[in-house]
């Protein structure tokens, strides 16, 4: 048993309450590999912003789950090489689908865990994620449970349709089973094909597809019947037509990828949304770069020599995203 404040991490609490108080949101960027976290690191660093490391069921199976706790308590003391003296680094388990997994996660020293309930039968969600919320909570672990399903398809997450999350259930779910946050369905989803062709119009200029808006209406509901507690927003990559094009125009086949535009999320940040969650923009970010490589030099063999551009889109990105997205730049509570 290894507690995360004994590698320097931190749960989710304080930066929760204070994103709220200041209208920004924190990023919670997926990892899977070395790249993604030095740039993650290198960016969240540099900008001073607070930092949500997220790893999935997959991601601790592609990678393996100790191996990832070390890199995030190697993670602490890059953020300090590179001249953070307090970094708030919080290591969160995304879309945890048992109690077993989540205990697994606490009992390795991750500071923050979902419980994803949501494609549960209502009670049995409550009784779940009641149970995770005991166990986290005698370790001072923070735990995120879920209302509402989201669409989208990939390795661990797979739900056809969406549904909203329904305002009227909140108060009943957060006050049963304890849980330090709500992520919400208002119409984002996971992947890069977030929309169906037909649930959009088409920007006559480009011909690129233009979604549909997010349901703030169901967000300003849910906010009047919780003021104050701390919203999710899962499936919040844009999916950028810029890499997009570039990774069609080099041998990809990204037909009618799509996103959430960036000022929804400017927006949502400006709530009670205080995590937002993104993973496949720095899949594209990542995929561009390699296949630009690949590409314009086809006889490069050196991984870093494919990596390490890599490494430095999705730099860019997370510090786009940061500074002009989330609002989450200089924000830690000590510098
Ligand atoms: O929400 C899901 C995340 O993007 C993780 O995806 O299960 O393919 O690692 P993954
Ligand atoms: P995206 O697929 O939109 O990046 O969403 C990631 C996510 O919600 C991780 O939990
Ligand atoms: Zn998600």
């Amino acid at each position: 048993m290894v507690n995360y404040k004994d590698l320097g991490l931190v749960n989710t609490r304080a930066m929760f309450k204070k994103a709220i108080e200041g209208g920004y949101a924190i990023p919670a960027f997926n990892f899977n590999n070395m790249e993604q976290l030095q740039a993650i690191i290198k960016a969240s660093s540099e900008l001073k912003s607070p930092v949500i490391l997220q790893v999935s069921k997959g991601a601790r199976n592609y990678a393996n789950p100790t191996l990832l706790r070390y890199m995030a308590q190697g993670a602490v003391e890059y953020a300090k090489e590179l001249g953070c003296a307090h970094p708030e680094i919080v290591l969160h388990l995304d879309h945890g689908d048992s109690y077993e997994l989540c205990k697994n996660c606490i009992d390795l020293g991750f500071s923050s865990v979902m419980i994803d309930g949501s494609s549960l039968p209502y009670d049995e969600n409550v009784a779940l994620t009641r149970k995770v919320v005991e166990y986290a909570h005698q370790y001072d672990v923070t735990v995120e449970g879920e209302l509402g399903v989201l669409a989208g398809v990939e390795d661990e997450v797979q739900a056809e349709e969406s549904h909203y999350t329904k305002p009227e259930e909140v108060i009943d779910f957060t006050s049963k089973t304890g849980v330090d946050s709500l992520a919400i369905s208002i119409g984002t989803s996971h992947g890069a094909y977030k929309f169906k062709p037909e649930q959009c119009t088409r920007d006559p200029k480009t011909g690129k597809l233009v979604p549909p808006p997010l349901a703030f209406d169901v967000l300003d509901a849910i906010m009047k019947q919780l003021p104050g507690f701390p919203i999710v927003l899962h499936g919040s990559s844009s999916v950028p037509q810029e890499y997009v094009d570039i990774i069609n125009a080099n041998g990809g086949k990204l037909p009618d990828a799509v996103g959430i535009p960036e000022e929804q999320l400017r927006l949502a940040s400006k709530s009670a949304v205080c995590k937002i969650n993104i993973d496949s923009d720095s899949r594209l970010a990542f995929t561009a770069a390699v296949r630009k490589v690949f590409a314009d030099k086809p006889g490069e063999f050196d991984p870093r020599k494919y990596c390490g551009p890599a490494r430095d889109l999705m730099e860019e990105l997370y510090k786009h995203k940061i500074t002009d997205v989330l609002g989450s730049d200089g924000k830690l509570a000590q510098c």
